[in-house]
């Protein structure tokens, strides 16, 4: 993605130290634009679970990077130990993506067992680097995909709507929830992608943006992205989609997902399933778009994926900018209230019209998913 003019990713090597993990601070977005570095791998932890970088595929690629990192800090002798301590620590960062658990796994496989036990610990470091990197690349280039299989869509509601409206034509508008946007990965993202490979196309695309309490990733990140993007949008209140789809002012929604099991349940940011309910009312068509890291084939029901639950303080604060341009942290609820905040929800394979992958669309069951990824059929334990 570009910013002022220059391409960035959200996670990198540092061009001139290659032990210093480079990323896009995401907690100062939308006011600040900020570069980071990670060192160590407890730094990585902290970054993840803080969010100062969030999103499935980013807290993945995040993890392999905190993996290279901790075979940097790893001993000699107690290598295979170390790496396995960092990697417990990196999968309880958070619980439900299971991009991150993917992650960590892929590094493992590469630092541990018997294919390691040939190398000696100074080619173990160079591998979990060129691991970590691999992660990082398939991500974007996955990613990549997604905005081609799901610009196929978009285009055909852009002709539909031509022929009935001609050139006057209204925008194909795409209702989106939180932020799975380029942020949420290495790059491209897997909901925003097609909406940006459409924009780039000159097909005439808007999107609703919902703020996406509690952490407002939709106003936050979201409506950043868009800006720099150029494309056109309109930041709603979460609670606005219903309302919208009941005008005909929506034509479809793609939101991306943490998980989705192998019948097709789909987990994502909370107030997503409430978006489906509606949609499906309203015979608005709802696609989730994802990488195949999202999956989790070896699971069947959504209603099995652990969803977190976060302070509640998320809840009862807001932070913004103030007219002086200062960011101020505001409590919008009595002093006494209590408050819950669970990260996220399952929409059910039954209101999902398909999922947009690198390797195609597909419906959303079992049948569809597999038949994009055959390799899977055996997985379950
Ligand atoms: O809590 P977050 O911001 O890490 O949530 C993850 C998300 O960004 C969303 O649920 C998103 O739609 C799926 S991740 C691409």
């Amino acid at each position: 993605m570009n910013i002022n003019g220059r391409h960035y990713r959200t996670i990198w090597l540092k061009e001139d130290d290659k032990r210093v993990v480079q990323i896009i601070n995401q907690l100062a977005l939308p006011h600040r634009f900020e570069i980071l570095d990670v060192r160590t791998a407890a730094g990585v932890q902290r970054a993840i679970k803080d969010m100062y970088v969030r999103g499935a595929g980013l807290i993945g690629a995040a993890a392999a990077f905190g993996m290279y990192l901790a075979a940097l800090e790893a001993g000699d002798r107690s290598f295979e130990q170390d790496v396995l301590r960092a990697a417990e620590a990196l999968k309880a960062t958070r619980p439900t993506a299971s991009n991150l658990a993917w992650a960590v796994n892929r590094m493992l496989a590469r630092l541990t067992g018997c294919e390691a036990a040939r190398l000696n610990a100074a080619e173990k470091r160079d591998a979990a680097r060129r691991t970590a990197q691999a992660v990082a690349d398939q991500d974007a280039d996955y990613c990549k995909h997604i905005g081609m299989y799901g610009l196929d869509i978009i285009k055909a509601v852009a002709e539909r709507k031509k022929a009935r409206y001609g050139a006057s034509a209204p925008p194909v508008h795409i209702l989106t929830h939180c932020n799975a946007g380029w942020l949420a990965f290495v790059d491209y993202g897997s909901a925003l992608s097609p909406v940006y490979a459409a924009f780039d196309a000159g097909i005439n695309v808007h999107v609703w943006v919902d703020e996406t309490r509690p952490r407002n990733q939709g106003a936050n990140l979201t409506a950043w992205e868009l800006c720099r993007h150029g494309a056109p949008h309109d930041l709603i209140p979460d609670n606005a989609g219903g309302h919208l789809m009941q005008r005909g002012l929506v034509d479809m929604v793609i939101t991306g997902a943490d998980r989705v099991t192998r019948r097709g349940d789909a987990v994502n940011k909370i107030g997503t399933y409430l978006k489906a309910v509606a949609a499906q009312e309203n015979n608005v068509p709802f696609y989730v778009a994802l990488p195949s890291s999202t999956f989790d084939f070896a699971m069947r029901e959504g209603i099995e994926i652990p969803i977190e639950e976060r302070d509640a303080s998320e809840v009862r604060f807001v932070s913004g900018k103030t007219a002086d341009g200062s960011i101020e942290t505001v409590q919008i609820c009595p002093d006494e209230t209590p408050s819950r905040n669970w990260g996220f929800d399952v929409t059910p394979a039954r209101y999902i019209r398909g999922f947009i992958t690198e390797r195609g669309v597909c419906d959303a069951s079992e049948k569809g998913i597999l038949s994009l990824y055959p390799e899977y059929a055996g997985a379950l334990p």
